[in-house]
């Protein structure tokens, strides 16, 4: 009996399949994840079939329990999929014979395995993308919680890694915050940009049954239909939406990773990952790796090169449909199980760990870091063009250097050998805690505008 049933739904019509052929060309050990998304597709294609009365109400109804139990069966681990069905649609046909019969060969009227796919494809993209945002956001609370901490810590800020400027600590987080932020905007994208409807394409021409497009839209939620069906079933440009927001992210992610890592080493001592996130050395007992974050840097970049891969699959591929087309999937869902447990990873580390309260300061002092509010206060206070006084102050920095100084500890005696006009009041512009409430502009580092961007986050984040 299996094999008529086979028979009957093979895609193969007259020559057998070689077994190495069969094989190669099953993708059902990956597509298998789209069997939500194929139940519900096929749900409403057949719905539409019954409003135009190529379905009596008792099959349409047998179709839908069939259909409901497959999915029950599979929830529980019940279901055992064949590569001899070669793909999700395939081997959801076959189960769909063997409960109901003879009515689950109406199933495939009016459509083509190109259109369910695709159409299947955005489902799975479009519910992805809602899942990575929320994981973004968990990850951007993580950040957002250790920024209320650390709302007065100082920090020197880099550029070059070499000491810059002092900032507060909470604004380096709070760039990426505004980084994520952006990533939940590309998913925003990429969820517009999946959300056309490519039923009724069937294989490529379009259907010969004059599918309602509203009806599919309302039950599959989404908001318009394809313009033309060559495209529809072609068009994987959504794929790329959603590799590409994911390579944002990564990016991201690889980002504060890299500082991360840098920031607790030994050299700079400004944050300690939590004991759950690091490991020891089986040899050196004094270490703790970071290992949970040196791994997001790697995975973050392995995810990059997925929308590499895709584009290698999708670029010069006349219309319309081919099979590799079938290679997206792998892709796409190795870039989600990858992104997922990074984002998941990162959230907790941070959430965990501690950034170190006077590090920064320390560092501040001991480099120079207020450096160029020294040649300000020339320009603002003793109206010394900017050029000249940039000079002075360099001069006193090395001067300070090659006494072991910080300048805090030069006297004013010491700064006055370099400009005589120079007072007292030059230590109000050493003071690194001073040097944040004397910047001016919307986007800086004082505290006032830092306080406000919390805020900000805190209503977006609730
Ligand atoms: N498994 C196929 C894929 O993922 C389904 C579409 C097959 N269509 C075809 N004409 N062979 O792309």
């Amino acid at each position: 009996m299996a094999t008529k049933k086979n028979k009957i739904l093979s895609t193969s019509i007259n020559k057998k399949t070689s077994s190495l052929m069969e094989d190669f060309n099953s993708s059902i050990k990956i597509d298998k994840r789209l069997i939500e998304e194929d139940i519900a597709v096929t749900k409403a294609h057949v719905d539409n079939l019954h409003k135009l009365g190529t379905l009596s109400n008792k099959e349409l109804n047998k179709i839908h329990k069939g259909l409901s139990s497959i999915q029950n069966e599979y929830q529980i681990g019940k279901l055992k999929f064949t590569k001899k069905n070669e793909d999700i649609h395939m081997n959801i046909e076959f189960f769909l014979f063997q409960k109901i019969g003879d009515t689950a060969l109406k199933l495939h009227t009016g459509r083509s395995r190109n259109d369910q796919v695709a159409t299947d494809t955005r489902l799975w993209v479009i519910k992805s993308s809602k899942i990575l945002q929320a994981k973004i956001k968990n990850l951007m609370s993580s950040i957002l919680k250790q920024t209320k901490i650390h709302q007065d810590t100082i920090i020197p800020g880099f550029t070059h890694l070499q000491i810059a400027q002092p900032v507060l600590l909470s604004h380096h987080l709070l760039a990426y915050l505004e980084m994520f932020k952006r990533d939940l905007d590309y998913y925003t994208f990429c969820i517009k940009g999946s959300d056309e409807n490519v039923l009724g394409s069937a294989a490529l021409a379009g259907s010969n049954y004059s599918l309602n497009g509203n009806l599919l839209n309302k039950k599959l939620k989404f908001t318009k239909s394809k313009n033309n069906s060559m495209d529809g079933v072609s068009d994987r440009d959504f794929c790329m939406y959603f590799l590409n927001a994911s390579s944002m992210t990564a990016i991201h992610l690889s980002k504060l990773s890299a500082e991360l890592i840098l920031w607790s080493s030994n050299l700079f001592e400004m944050f300690k990952v939590h004991e759950e996130y690091s490991t020891g050395s089986s040899i050196m007992p004094q270490k703790r790796n970071p290992d949970s974050i040196e791994l997001v840097r790697s995975k973050s970049n392995i995810i990059r090169s997925k929308a590499m891969e895709l584009s290698n699959v999708i670029s010069g591929i006349p219309l319309t449909y081919f099979k590799d087309f079938q290679e997206d999937k792998k892709i796409i869902f190795e870039c989600f199980d990858e992104l997922s447990i990074c984002l998941d990873v990162m959230s907790d580390v941070i959430k965990k760990s501690q950034f170190n309260k006077d590090k920064g300061m320390h560092l501040c002092n001991q480099y120079f870091a207020t450096s160029t509010d020294l040649a300000d206060y020339l320009v603002i206070e003793k109206k010394i063009p900017f050029r000249k006084s940039y000079k002075i102050i360099a001069e006193i920095v090395q001067y300070a250097q090659k006494n072991n100084k910080n300048l805090s500890q030069l006297d004013i005696v010491e700064f006055q050998l370099f400009e005589k006009l120079i007072d007292k009041k030059i230590y109000q512009y050493v003071d690194v805690k001073k040097s944040l409430g004397r910047k001016k502009t919307p986007m800086s580092t004082n505290p006032k505008n830092v306080t406000k961007n919390i805020k900000n986050y805190e209503s977006f984040l609730k």
